[in-house]
């Protein structure tokens, strides 16, 4: 694996591989912020069945990180996350610092309205600006055929499709922006580098929050109020050990827009704290 840390041996790079891997040969890029747990790892693996060329991008963009969050606390293991990318046999790990992301004078913010409103866009002001601004440009430094994204982040996978289609993208085109389903523990939990947080009565209590969901689904499902089956999901968690409750919102899984009743593209969302951890979860309603 080529790790690669300035622009232009980045460029040459991308044109080195897809050279040596053939005409028609196809370049994806995972997108990471690093600390790689399993559910990045399945990313990888999928880009790997997907594309004779695998890049990943690991960058802590402080953009997306707002002023009352945790920047420097954030997980940085270069070493590890490294051994884990060669081990899948990752062909080049872009990974630059925050002066080639963002040299002096950098002025440009992506903001992508709609999609990125409510859910972890209140929660989060600026957030989703920081993400989009940070992808549009690993889109174009990498300028990949596909890129892949966890479905655990649904907010923000919709946010991203929706910035390469409104900016006419091409390297990825918005139809080759992959999503990954979440991939979950056996109980149900979605796995998540948060979830190392958790005491271990946190993270059996945790458990609830997936079961409390497929509750929920079920009865929205089978014609209860929507209303109603989202006020018991929240009750279930707030009894189940978790401390407060961001959001438990019915909304179309395209477009992000509130739904009063499942439309057969609806999704539940959830973000929950349990101790000082936030998690969030979200499953199709269908
Ligand atoms: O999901 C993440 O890890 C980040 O938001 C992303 C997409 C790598 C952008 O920094």
């Amino acid at each position: 694996m080529q790790t690669i840390r300035a622009l232009n041996p980045l460029r040459q790079a991308c044109a080195h591989f897809r050279a040596g891997a053939g005409p028609g040969a196809k370049l994806a890029l995972v997108p990471t912020m690093g600390a790689l747990h399993d559910g990045h790892l399945t990313l990888v693996r999928r880009a790997r069945e997907l594309a004779e060329v695998v890049a990943v991008s690991i960058f802590v963009n402080p953009k997306q990180f707002g002023p009352n969050e945790d920047l420097d606390a954030y997980p940085r293991q270069m070493e590890r996350d490294s051994a884990a990318l060669v081990a899948e046999g990752v062909d080049l790990l872009w990974a630059p610092d925050v002066a080639a992301m963002y040299p002096d004078g950098f002025a440009t913010n992506i903001s992508v309205e709609g999609v990125s409103d409510g859910l972890c866009g209140a929660a989060r002001p600026g957030h989703f600006d920081g993400v989009a601004t940070v992808v549009c440009k690993l889109f174009n430094q990498v300028a990949p055929d596909i890129a892949l994204f966890g479905e655990k982040d649904w907010q923000q996978l919709a946010v991203i499709r929706r910035m390469a289609r409104d900016l006419d993208l091409t390297a990825p085109h918005a139809d080759d922006i992959i999503g990954v389903p979440t991939v979950r523990e056996a109980d149900g939990l979605a796995r998540s580098s948060r979830n190392a947080y958790l005491s271990a009565e946190q993270r059996a209590a945790a458990a609830v929050l997936p079961a409390a969901m497929r509750r929920a689904i079920e009865a929205m499902l089978g014609g209860a109020n929507t209303s109603a089956a989202l006020a018991e999901l929240r009750e279930a968690l707030l009894s189940g050990g978790f401390a407060s409750v961001d959001y438990a919102e019915l909304r179309d899984a395209g477009s992000i827009a509130p739904l009063d009743a499942p439309n057969g593209q609806a999704r539940l969302f959830v973000a929950a704290r349990i101790g000082g951890t936030r998690l969030i979860d979200n499953m199709p309603v269908a």
